[in-house]
């Protein structure tokens, strides 16, 4: 018997590479908490997302630059503790990975102190992703909008819809896939080229405002529980109307992604 018989192991990321080749559609959520990491498992959302998205929805701040690496460490371990079945990514914070070996810094702590199983960057960080992939950490890449970058890029805004943005955006994907990403969060694009990126790319595509096609669907959990302040975006959706509970609505959000009825027209650019 080896010293592994009897670990009840959480999804992997081959699981999610599976899910894509079949067809599934990939469930996922931003959790920050341990009752809600629990209460998001065990409905079944696969992969679970400490986003930095913290920022503004846990700590009020107007972007996600403020949040520090300790932030993030701390938010990772209580989701990573609290579930048993979903994959747990965690976002590396603004300036946090400047260089391979600061990335690699970075991705250690929420490896090893937040217990999380991917880390999470934006942009074609190309020699970054690499240097992270050779050390053994998998990689989420972040391409469309960049929230990191809203001072340079000038707002939320979508990415990629005239020809010459599209393209770069589809090259940075080939490229960030040849680095060695493992997954790919594509927020905010227009949902042809998220298609044609998902068909094109080997490794799953998981969108937020980039339409059906992708192979997961990503929200930001206050926004489709309809309690962050200020203007929900168009690409997210008040999962508790007509709910009857929290579970109820993450439950719809769920079946909703699963069936592939959530992103509709309405949602997507
Ligand atoms: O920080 C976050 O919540 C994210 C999602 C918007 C994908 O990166």
């Amino acid at each position: 018997m080896t010293p592994y018989a009897g670990i009840r192991q959480s999804l992997t990321i081959t699981d999610l590479q599976s899910m894509k080749q079949s067809g599934e559609k990939i469930s996922c959520l931003t959790a920050y908490d341990a009752s809600f990491s629990a209460l998001l498992d065990a409905i079944g959302i696969d992969v679970l997302l400490v986003g930095d998205s913290l920022g503004m929805v846990i700590q009020g701040h107007h972007s996600t630059l403020p949040v520090t690496v300790n932030d993030m460490v701390y938010h990772s371990r209580s989701v990573a503790q609290a579930r048993k079945r979903a994959f747990v990514i965690a976002d590396l914070p603004f300036a946090s990975y400047a260089s391979p070996k600061q990335a690699l810094q970075t991705a250690a702590r929420l490896m090893q102190e937040g217990m999380v199983q991917m880390i999470k960057l934006e942009g074609a960080r190309s020699e970054v992703i690499a240097c992270l992939v050779d050390q053994g950490i998998p990689v989420c890449a972040h391409l469309g909008l960049l929230p990191q970058s809203v001072n340079r890029s000038g707002g939320y805004k979508v990415q990629g819809r005239d020809a010459g943005q599209a393209e770069a955006i589809l090259a940075d994907a080939h490229q960030i896939q040849a680095a060695g990403a493992g997954l790919l969060v594509l927020e905010c694009v227009p949902a042809q080229l998220a298609a044609e990126i998902a068909s094109r790319l080997r490794i799953p595509v998981i969108g937020i405002g980039a339409g059906a096609a992708c192979d997961g669907q990503v929200l930001v959990l206050y926004d489709m529980l309809n309690i962050s302040t200020g203007i929900r975006p168009r690409f997210s959706k008040n999962f508790m109307a007509g709910a009857e509970s929290i579970a109820d609505a993450v439950q719809r959000y769920h079946q909703a992604v699963k069936s592939m009825q959530f992103p509709a027209q309405e949602h997507s650019y």
